[in-house]
């Protein structure tokens, strides 16, 4: 029995050594949402401060990221986020994807499905008033209506998936 807790403690000990890279960017992205055509100063605050930990280049790490694994398993959903939707390089998107996007960021503010409810147990500065939330759905319509028509590229996708179902 001794031994079991002897050996548990050394691999505590060792994964401690095997930290999830940090990423941080500095300054105002050059493809962050601030230059579409026009988030509300507030409305982008309230993106900052509810989504920019996982959806963004500029994440804040709690001092518990550096406690392993709690670290690795924050750092997979903050990965995960930022490959399905990151603020800091949405201007660099294709047109296609931005309309995309932009839809779903109405549905999950709309719908509660973010910011995810794990992080809004600890962050609750991160918990937004229905407004707040209304304000960042209402943006993401505005913009998606500010687009320009498909392109080219976008109008072939959207005939490969109407032929796929
Ligand atoms: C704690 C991390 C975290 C926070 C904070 C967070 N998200 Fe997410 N988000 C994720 C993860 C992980 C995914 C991908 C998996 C999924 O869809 O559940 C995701 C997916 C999404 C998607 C779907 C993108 C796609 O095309 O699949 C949207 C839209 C989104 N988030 C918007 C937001 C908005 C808006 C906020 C702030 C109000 C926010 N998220 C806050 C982690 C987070």
């Amino acid at each position: 029995m001794k031994k079991i807790g002897i050996i548990i403690l050394v691999v505590l000990v060792v994964i401690q050594f095997i930290r999830p890279k940090k990423i941080q960017s500095v300054g105002v992205d050059k493809d962050d949402i601030v230059f579409t055509t026009g988030v509300p100063k507030e409305t982008w605050q309230n993106i900052q401060r509810a989504c920019y930990d996982c959806h963004s280049n500029k994440p804040n790490y709690p001092w518990y990221f550096n406690v392993q694994p709690i670290g690795w398993w924050l750092n997979n959903h903050m990965e995960e986020g930022r490959e399905h939707l990151n603020f800091s390089e949405f201007n660099s998107y294709k047109l296609g994807r931005k309309r995309h996007k932009l839809e779903e960021v109405t549905e999950s503010v709309t719908e509660h499905w973010m910011p995810l409810e794990s992080y809004l147990w600890i962050h609750k500065n991160a918990r937004l008033s229905d407004a707040e939330l209304k304000a960042i759905a209402d943006w993401a319509n505005m913009e998606r209506s500010m687009l320009p028509p498909p392109d080219k590229e976008e109008l072939e996708w959207l005939e490969k998936k109407k032929n796929k179902s």
